[in-house]
């Protein structure tokens, strides 16, 4: 495990913790706790979009093992929450390797204790910040746990809304990508306001005067960041849409508030 030296503080809200909150987790404090209850005053669904949001990482993986791959690089992994991502490809495949990246320290706290792999498979955690991708690509734990001849997913879902436009969101994509054998995947999830402007705009400013940075980015934006790869039927979808066979009313678009997709480096 590669660490840095960050700290829980308990007087600020996060975004993992926050994002614990509306899954239903414990791994939360009082300032998250109050964070939460402001952006579900203006986003009333948004407990609802963040579990559109898990079920979207499970159908990338189930198809991405379909598509032969067996390695994952999962930035932004949030405070673990089952099913985690190498759960998912375990089950599909013990053999599976997974390297979780987050910057939070309570999800390093817990990272040893609930990642655990399959004999078979390896996990490993890095404490790194997605805005240095190279600190990422050089971590021991990187070369150590995934085989770079081979193709990786690498997995941004609901953190790249985190990120400024001025910390260049693009360049650390590709910054990842390059590093990986072609065959390679890159899965992204990000809200949006496309579908509901004003609920969006309000629960963003919610979070930025909690002291968390999150901005929407619209599906040309999100879409753009795909550019060089080539993105997987149905492209770039509300992330409730892509891959489900589930029959969703319109209405439920402004509930999931994200876009999604999954492209392949060639
Ligand atoms: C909304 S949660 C998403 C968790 C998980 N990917 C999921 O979809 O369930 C965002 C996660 O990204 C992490 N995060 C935010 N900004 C980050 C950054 N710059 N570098 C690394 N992790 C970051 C947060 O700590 C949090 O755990």
């Amino acid at each position: 495990m590669t660490t840095n030296k960050r700290v829980v503080d308990p007087t600020k809200p996060s975004s993992a913790r926050i994002y614990d909150y509306f899954l239903g987790g414990k791994d939360n404090y009082e300032v998250d706790r109050e964070a939460a209850a402001k952006i579900l005053e203006v986003w009333p669904t948004v407990a609802s979009g963040v579990h559109h949001n898990r079920a979207f990482m499970t159908r990338a993986v189930r198809t991405l093992s379909d598509l032969g791959i067996r390695q994952f690089l999962d930035i932004g992994a949030g405070i673990p929450t089952e099913p985690n991502l190498h759960q998912t490809a375990q089950e599909l495949d013990p053999a599976a390797r997974v390297v979780y990246v987050d910057n939070d320290p309570l999800v390093l706290a817990y990272a040893h204790a609930l990642m655990t792999s399959t004999p078979e498979g390896k996990v490993a955690y890095i404490d790194a910040d997605a805005t240095d991708p190279q600190a990422i690509l050089s971590a021991p734990a990187f070369a150590e746990t995934l085989d770079l001849d081979e193709p990786v997913a690498v997995s941004l879902i609901a953190v790249l809304h985190f990120i400024r436009d001025e910390q260049d969101p693009r360049g650390i994509v590709d910054t990842l990508m390059n590093a990986l054998a072609p065959g390679s995947y890159l899965v992204i999830s990000h809200i949006t306001a496309d579908f509901a402007p004003e609920t969006m705009r309000r629960a963003l400013a919610t979070y930025r005067a909690s002291g968390v940075h999150a901005q929407n980015r619209n599906r040309d934006e999100v879409t753009s960041l795909f550019d060089g790869y080539e993105l997987l039927d149905p492209g770039v979808v509300g992330v409730h849409r892509w891959r489900t066979e589930a029959e969703l009313p319109e209405w439920r678009d402004a509930e999931a508030g994200c876009w999604a997709g999954v492209a392949r480096k060639n």
